[in-house]
C-alpha cells in the first residue's frame, strides 16, 4: 500500500509548550484516516504542519514526494492538499462563485477545471441554487459548505478538513459526511480532525488518538478489541465457589462476579466460550444467558485520554 503523508516525529511548541509531541503516523493512498483528540490536543497544530503553514520545531513530514520542512516542497505540498481549515475563511461580501474562483485562481487551477469543479460540488451539496448569494447571509452549515466546496476546485487528491461537522446541524453534518464517503469513492485520500467519536467510528478507516502524544492508531474495530480484549458475559443462576474455581481451570485472562453475571476476558472467545460453559454446567452452575461484549470506541477513547 502507498502512503501520501508520512509524518515522522513531528513536535511543535509554543513558547516552550509543546502542543505536539514526537507524532509519527502514516496515511495510506485513498484511506480515510481520523485525528481524534480532546480541544487542545494539537490537532489543528498537526494539520497545520502538514499543510506547511507553520513549521514543526523538530521532526517532519513528506507530503507526497514533498518534505513540509523543505521551502520548495512547501509550495507543492500547499497545492496537493485541499484544506478546509478550523474557520472557514470566506468573505461574506462576495457571492458564492466569486469566493470559489477566486481562491481557485490562487491555486493556479485552470478555469475550466475551477468551474467544472464548482458545478459539480455546489450541486452536490444543494448549494447550487445558491451560488450568487453573498457568503454573509449564509448559515454556518451553508459557509461551512461551501469551504468544502473551496477545498475541491482545484482536483486534490489529498483532503484535509479540520473538525468538518464542528457546530453543525445534524443533517448538514450528514451531508458533508456523505461527500467525504464519496471522495473516497473517487480514490481521495482524507485526513479529518474530529472530537467526534461517532462520526470517527462512521466515517474513518483509520484512527489515530492524539493528546500532544499519538496514544494510539488502528482501525475502529481493532483498538476497540485489542485495547479491552473481548469479554464473555455469562449470567449463572447459582454462583458459587466451585463454578468459579472450574472457569479458572480454563484459563481466562480475567473474572469480574457481579451479582449473577461473570464477565469473562479470553484471548479467543470463539475457542474458549464453549469449555467455559461446559465447565459451569459441570460443576452444577444453570446457565441463563451466555453473550459477548465489546468496550465501544468511547471506552477506549476516555481510558486512553484520561490516563
Ligand atoms: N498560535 C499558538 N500560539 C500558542 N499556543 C498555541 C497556538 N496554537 C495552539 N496553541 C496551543 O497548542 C495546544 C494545541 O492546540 P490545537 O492544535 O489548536 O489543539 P486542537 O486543535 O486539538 O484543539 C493548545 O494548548 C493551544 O492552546
Ligand atoms: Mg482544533
Amino acid at each position: 500500500m502507498s502512503t501520501i503523508i508520512e509524518a515522522h516525529n513531528l513536535t511543535k511548541k509554543y513558547n516552550g509548550n509543546t502542543a505536539v509531541e514526537d507524532l509519527s503516523f502514516d496515511i495510506n493512498k485513498g484511506e480515510v484516516f481520523g485525528l481524534l483528540g480532546p480541544n487542545g490536543a494539537g490537532k489543528t497544530t498537526t494539520i497545520r504542519m502538514l499543510c506547511c503553514l507553520i513549521s514543526p520545531s523538530s521532526g517532519t513530514a513528506k507530503v507526497g514526494d514533498y518534505d513540509v520542512t523543505d521551502i520548495n516542497g512547501s509550495m507543492k505540498i500547499r497545492k496537493m492538499i485541499g484544506l478546509v481549515p478550523d474557520n472557514v475563511g470566506l468573505y461574506e461580501s462576495l457571492s458564492v462563485v466569486k469566493n470559489l474562483e477566486f481562491f481557485g485562481r490562487m491555486y493556479e487551477a485552470p478555469m475550466q477545471v475551477i468551474k467544472e469543479n464548482i458545478e459539480k460540488y455546489l450541486k452536490m451539496l444543494d448549494l447550487w441554487n445558491n451560488r450568487d448569494q453573498a457568503v454573509g447571509t449564509f448559515s454556518k452549515g451553508m459557509k461551512q459548505k461551501v469551504a468544502v466546496v473551496r477545498a475541491l476546485v482545484h482536483d486534490p487528491d489529498l483532503l484535509i478538513m479540520d473538525e468538518p461537522t464542528a457546530n453543525l446541524d445534524p443533517e448538514a453534518a450528514k451531508t458533508i459526511r456523505e461527500v467525504i464517503l464519496d471522495l473516497k469513492k473517487d480514490n481521495r485520500t482524507i485526513m479529518l480532525n474530529t472530537h467526534n467519536l461517532d462520526e470517527a467510528q462512521r466515517i474513518c478507516d483509520r484512527i489515530g488518538i492524539l493528546k500532544t502524544k499519538l496514544l494510539a492508531i488502528d482501525t475502529p474495530a481493532s483498538l476497540e478489541r485489542t485495547m479491552y480484549g473481548r469479554k464473555t458475559e455469562i449470567i449463572v443462576e447459582n454462583i458459587n465457589e466451585s463454578i468459579v474455581n472450574a472457569v479458572k481451570l480454563e484459563h481466562p485472562l480475567n473474572i469480574e462476579i457481579n451479582g449473577d453475571k461473570m464477565m469473562i476476558e479470553m484471548k479467543d472467545p470463539d475457542r474458549d466460550t464453549p469449555s467455559i460453559v461446559s465447565s459451569i454446567t459441570a460443576a452444577g452452575g444453570r446457565i441463563k444467558s451466555v453473550s459477548e461484549t465489546r468496550a465501544s470506541l468511547e471506552d477506549v477513547y476516555l481510558k486512553l485520554v484520561k490516563e
